[in-house]
């Protein structure tokens, strides 16, 4: 996965279609979609240092690594990764993007306490759970190079931000609530009419030479039931600040939310927390509004699909 739009993305996002499309909500007072990204709302105003001045040394070489791995995850961090996913897809720009969970505003605020495991998590345990989840993968051992390149790069991005205290810009910007109960047949349209030109009709992402140019949204080479992006909440929080790309809130928030009820009410691969039944999954891990885990959408039981893969 390259940092920039790929050739084929500059061309979609120039054709008149998709333009017609995404600009058809837009609202009379709304600034033109090209100068807006998914910092515009989140009231960030720190940046962080250029790329040209990681230092030439040894911890230059590691913040260099970490780079890397973040634009190219399945190939600079192989062995823990089971998709075709890059922690770019989701932290846009190599992780600088406010808005778009960006790694220096993530960075400052641990350790801290995290419900998801009960325990006070170091920001490398933080990070290892994106491998396990939205990378389908497995942990790095901490103090493992792949987590010291992710930490360095981290590190030399927050260069001048204050521990422990509020970053505007972190995570995704609050959504409106819905007017209406997500839902499935009005997300597929807009699925069909916004998203389907580059994540595929079938949601399976776009491949050339092997290399992602669209990545996945559902089905075995995505995120698990087990990552973030799995609430719905989550998913339409980060869409509407951030997709269709290049056109941040382009989309209503019920144009949002319905799309990412809809995207998050396909398979995926299983919740390595697999407790043995879908049920006992979801008891466990996904009794929440926001997961539809075990619920059983258009007929299927969504989850359903017996004990993880192993590795
Ligand atoms: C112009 C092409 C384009 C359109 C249209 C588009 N996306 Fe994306 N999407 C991308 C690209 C490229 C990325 C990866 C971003 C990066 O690596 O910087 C992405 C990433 C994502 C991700 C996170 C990664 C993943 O695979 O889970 C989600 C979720 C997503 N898009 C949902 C949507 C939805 C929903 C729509 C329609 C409302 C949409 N996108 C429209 C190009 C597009
Ligand atoms: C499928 C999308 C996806 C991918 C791929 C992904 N992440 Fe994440 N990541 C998320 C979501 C969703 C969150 C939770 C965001 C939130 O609630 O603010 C998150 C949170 C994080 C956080 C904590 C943010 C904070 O402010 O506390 C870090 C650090 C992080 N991810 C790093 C990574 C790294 C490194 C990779 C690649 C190895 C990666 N992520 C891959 C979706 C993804």
């Amino acid at each position: 996965m390259k940092r920039l739009p790929t050739a084929l993305a500059l061309a979609l996002l120039g054709s008149g279609l998709l333009q017609a499309a995404a600009y058809a909500t837009d609202a009379p007072s709304a600034p033109p979609k090209s100068e807006i990204n998914a910092a515009v709302g989140t009231g960030a105003t720190f940046t962080p240092p250029p790329e040209s001045s990681i230092p030439n040394d040894e911890f230059g070489k590691m913040v260099k690594l970490g780079r890397d791995i973040m634009l190219d995850t399945p190939k600079y961090a192989k062995a823990y990764v089971g998709n075709t996913l890059s922690c770019v897809n989701c932290h846009t720009d190599a992780g600088r993007m406010a808005g778009s969970s960006p790694l220096w505003a993530a960075y400052v605020n641990y350790p801290a306490y995290r419900s998801k495991n009960k325990k006070v998590n170091t920001y490398e345990e933080r990070i290892q759970g994106c491998f396990m989840y939205s990378q389908n993968g497995k942990a790095p051992p901490l103090g493992s190079e792949t987590l010291v390149a992710l930490e360095s790069y981290s590190y030399w991005l927050a260069k001048g931000l204050p521990t422990g205290e509020k970053v505007a810009g972190r995570g995704y910007p609050e959504i409106a609530e819905p007017a209406q109960a997500p839902d499935y047949v009005r997300g597929q349209k807009v699925y069909d009419a916004k998203c389907a030109i580059c994540h595929g009709a079938d949601g399976q992402g776009q491949y050339v030479g092997g290399e992602t140019v669209f990545p996945p949204l559902w089905g075995d080479k995505s995120f698990n039931w087990g990552a973030g992006m799995g609430s719905y909440k989550n998913a339409a929080k980060f869409i509407y600040a951030n997709m269709p790309y290049g056109m941040s809130y382009s989309l209503t928030p019920q144009e949002a939310w319905d799309v990412a009820y809809f995207m998050d009410a396909h398979e995926r691969p299983q919740d390595p927390r697999w407790q043995g039944s879908v049920a006992a999954t979801r008891a466990k891990f996904h009794d929440t509004k926001f997961s539809l885990y075990g619920i059983r959408v258009n007929g299927k039981l969504l989850g359903d699909t017996g004990a993880p893969k192993t590795r």
